[in-house]
């Protein structure tokens, strides 16, 4: 078996937020791992997906009115939704809430516990609910609130089951002495070595106060902790307990980019499950820095999270995946405007890159036809050029193997800006005129060598971008399949016919732009709920449903349905039969010469061998408790249309 193999993973994402550019960003980074390691020759499988158990869903779900499950399987949908509009090529992408993975926690829950790493005590302690977790008196803040968020904590008393982490401490410590680069930034690594030197105790792994997890299997009191749950995702997602082969083929190769914030979990708790479970720990964890926004913690109370859907629509997909890896330094913090994302779109794309394409392209037209012309001999200039591109290539996998994004980036761009010096230095115009014409054909096919090799390298970051800059070089294929490390300098197909287009970023007019967005953040203020992605309907959409008033003046049962009533409805012009599946919610005697609104436009369905010819409105909770049905609050003639 090959072991150019690779597995990456992002967080799972709650599902009581909505997605801002924070999980933007490590799906991003997740990404474009992915794209660079499938274009280095790995067989890569990467996953993202969403957690949603816990305390923190249920309540959120509570104050919606709604149930855990219906919250999480709306939410998920935003997060599913900006992957596709970030162009994020996951292969997979895991619920909690699946059937698949319920099964896997349950049963590592079980093989745990019959090895005796997992046992029944009881646990008192401060709880963060919306972190999940307990925090311990010492680094409890002032007021009894969490260290992380600032919220007040709530003492809990519970009967728990306890994981024996401190047992492989030591096991623990000897891996981390081992690998030096399993945890990185080196500052987490060191954060988290001296973390576990200073002792752990046995952990948490279950909760009696709360009702919406995996149910403990054999003593239903309890529900599994929604971080023992989460962390398995992992597993769950590789084959473990379903496919083997793949769990064998990937697991060896685990990587996980997180925030700085889930690093002990990631570090710690997790790693030591997985030696107790026999497998080895991951690879690495990538714990990345904490985005700012314009000098201020992201929050919801604030109003300044910054939607990602909003800034792809704004700025475009590749320039907001360029800017975040570009603009700070892979682990460290770094502060997001929208300025500073402009900037960078005029300096490094429109001018550097774009020039870069432009100015060729032009030359190649106005002296060759379009048609990119083959070499003759390189000199000195032209031999520096080939050096500095088969240094780029090294130095990007350099980069890459340690995660350093805005480094590999700053290389590339090295590269770009040779490229542009290397124009103005042999003034290929000039050649063009005056000659000699060889001369000018290799300066062409040089420069035509450093837009494929940019061409590849760029592709992870900005596959769009990318592909239509391989296609105006007129070459074949998309950029995404042929292989970065099989770049050789002189192999660009000459002869083959550019196909100038439109410019690949074009730049912005500051002016312009400061207009534009006051005038989208006044639009914003005046939304109740920005960010939130339900798909909307125009007017015409509405209008389409046919909803009149109408009155029950017959109400049958239909023999074996025991949810089903038959109704004959009068809508005035007509009456017609609907069946209704709300017997359990009503009497005849509470049904008959109801008035009520009714769909009329629905196509006809059989249900229990009764035709149905329409639809009535009704509401209620989501836990169908109790039902009510849609009336209207005059005597209005019956057949009214309902608008
Ligand atoms: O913690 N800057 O989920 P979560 C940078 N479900 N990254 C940010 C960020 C910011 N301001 N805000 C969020 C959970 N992130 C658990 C994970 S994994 C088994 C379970 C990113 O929805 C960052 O990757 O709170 C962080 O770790 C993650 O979102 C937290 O997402
Ligand atoms: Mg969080």
């Amino acid at each position: 078996m090959s072991e150019k193999n690779f597995y990456i993973t992002t967080p799972i994402y709650y599902v009581n937020d909505i997605p801002h550019i924070g999980h933007a960003y490590t799906t991003i980074a997740a990404d474009v791992m992915a794209r660079y390691r499938r274009m280095t020759g790995y067989d890569v499988f990467f996953c993202t997906g969403t957690d949603e158990h816990g305390q923190k869903i249920q309540q959120s779900a509570e104050k919606k009115g709604l149930t855990a499950k219906e919250l999480a399987d709306k939410t998920m949908e935003n997060f599913r939704k900006l992957w596709e509009v970030l162009n994020i090529s996951n292969d997979d992408f895991i619920r909690t809430t699946e059937k698949r993975h319920e099964v896997v926690v349950q049963a590592i829950f079980k093989k745990l516990m019959e090895q005796g790493d997992i046992y029944k005590g009881t646990y008192e302690g401060w709880y963060c609910i919306p972190c999940e977790t307990y925090v311990p008196e010492s680094s409890m803040g002032e007021d009894k609130t969490c260290p992380d968020c600032g919220r007040p904590l709530q003492k809990m008393e519970e009967e728990s089951y306890f994981f024996r982490a401190s047992k492989y401490a030591d096991q623990l410590l000897d891996y981390y002495e081992k690998n030096l680069k399993a945890i990185m930034p080196k500052s987490r690594y060191n954060e988290i070595v001296s973390f576990i030197k200073s002792g752990l105790r046995d952990q948490s792994v279950s909760r009696t106060t709360i009702k919406w997890g995996i149910p403990l299997p054999g003593d239903e009191k309890h529900v599994v902790y929604v971080w023992f749950d989460a962390l398995i995702n992992y597993l769950t997602a590789c084959g473990y307990m379903s496919d083997p082969q793949k769990l064998e083929k990937y697991w060896p190769h685990v990587h996980h980019l997180v925030g700085k914030d889930i690093i002990r979990f990631h570090c710690v708790i997790w790693p030591i499950m997985l030696i107790a479970l026999g497998l080895n720990p991951p690879v690495s964890v990538f714990a990345h820095g904490w985005w700012t926004v314009e000098g201020e913690k992201m929050s919801k109370s604030k109003g300044n999270v910054v939607d990602p859907f909003e800034m792809v629509k704004c700025y475009g997909v590749d320039p907001f995946r360029y800017f975040l890896l570009r603009e700070v330094t892979f682990g460290l913090d770094g502060d997001f405007s929208e300025q500073a994302m402009v900037q960078r779109i005029n300096s490094d794309l429109a001018n550097d890159l774009g020039n870069l394409l432009n100015r060729t392209l032009q030359m190649v037209k106005n002296f060759r036809n379009g048609v990119i012309p083959s070499y003759t001999s390189f000199n000195a200039m032209d031999e520096d050029i080939k050096e500095c591109i088969v240094s780029t290539f090294a130095q990007v996998e350099e980069h890459m193997s340690n995660f350093a994004y805005d480094e590999a980036l700053k290389s590339i761009w090295g590269l770009i800006r040779q490229g542009n010096k290397y124009i103005d230095e042999t003034m290929p115009w000039k050649l063009g005129k005056e000659g000699p014409e060889e001369r000018l054909d290799t300066v062409l096919f040089v420069l035509a060598e450093i837009l494929r090799a940019t061409g590849l390298l760029i592709t992870p970051v900005m596959p769009y971008a990318a592909q239509r800059l391989w296609q105006q070089m007129g070459l074949p294929g998309k950029p995404e399949d042929h292989s970065i490390c099989g770049y050789v300098f002189g192999e660009f197909p000459a002869g083959i016919k550019t196909a100038k287009g439109d410019v690949l970023f074009p730049r912005i007019d500051l002016e312009k732009w400061k207009k534009e967005k006051a005038e989208r953040e006044e639009k914003k203020n005046s939304m109740p709920d920005p960010g939130n992605h339900e798909e909307q309907i125009l007017i015409d959409d509405f209008t389409k449903v046919e909803l009149r008033v109408g009155q029950i003046v017959e109400v049958e049962d239909i023999p074996k349905a025991r949810k089903l009533y038959k109704l004959l409805v009068d809508l005035g012009y007509e009456k017609r039969t609907i069946v209704s599946g709300i017997k359990e919610h009503f009497t005849k005697e509470e049904l008959f010469g109801k008035r009520i609104v009714v769909v009329v436009n629905l196509k006809p369905v059989k249900l229990c061998g009764v035709e149905s010819r329409g639809m009535l409105l009704a509401s209620g909770p989501a836990d169908k408790s109790t039902l009510a049905l849609l009336t209207p609050d005059k005597n209005i003639p019956l057949g009214c249309r309902v608008s």
